[in-house]
């Protein structure tokens, strides 16, 4: 039985739709219910439902032999996992935004507010600046509204987040997808299960 984790949400649908046409398929993961494990014998797959940000700790940890996580969250925890194939579904960019105007003073420690620490943090780095880091949980956006940051380094994926807040893209980070990862471990053991999905996604993705 190979153990799937899938992000729950709109994304999470997109991803089954795809492993179900490469030979995994379990119709009662759609069924519109509270429940969150699923499985399917004659398919050998059992899937289950978890928060997008969760799924890299359930692979690592071989709760899950596969899941799909976000470039996003891959490089913010560096899991200890294979990150197996580029699903380019969920497609948007790692970016740091300011308010419209806004000039940054290279001498002044920049104030970063961000749910992506690490992410933040290595990029300035690699900039050589000084920052400031404020982790936040969310709604990172109104954080340079109210002056407790000078910039944001968050997801933009349609922007309209940023333009409602008047906010602006001044850098790319990163662009960010989602990615098939799978359990070290698991890989050994279920080479073949594991295989077949890889080569079956990897077939839907270059024809989509
Ligand atoms: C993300 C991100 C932005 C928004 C960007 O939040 O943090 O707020 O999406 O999308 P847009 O460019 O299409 O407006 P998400 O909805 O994932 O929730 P969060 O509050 O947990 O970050």
């Amino acid at each position: 039985m190979l153990n799937v984790a899938l992000p729950k949400g709109r994304l999470g649908e997109k991803v089954y739709h795809l492993f179900a046409k490469a030979g995994f398929d379990c119709p009662a993961v759609l069924e519109n219910t509270r429940k969150l494990i699923f499985e399917n014998p004659e398919a050998g797959v059992r899937y289950f439902w978890v928060k997008p940000s969760d799924v890299a700790i359930y692979v690592a940890r071989g709760a899950a032999d596969v899941g799909v996580a976000g470039k996003d969250i891959l490089l913010e925890y560096r899991p200890d996992v294979y990150e197996l194939l580029d699903l380019k579904l969920g497609k948007c960019r790692m970016a740091v935004a300011a308010p419209e105007g806004f000039t940054d003073r290279k001498e002044q420690t920049l104030r970063v507010a961000t749910k992506f620490s690490r992410i933040a943090r290595d990029y300035y780095a690699s900039q050589g600046r000084d920052i400031d880091i404020i982790h936040l949980n969310g709604s990172i956006e109104i954080a340079p509204i109210l002056g407790l940051s000078d910039v944001i380094v968050d997801i933009v994926e349609t922007g309209t987040t940023l333009k409602e807040n008047h906010l602006a893209v001044m850098e790319t980070i990163v662009p960010v997808s989602a990615r098939l990862i799978a359990n070290k471990a698991g890989f050994r053991f279920k080479t073949e299960a594991v295989q077949r999905l890889t080569g079956g996604l990897r077939k839907e993705v270059e024809e989509a």
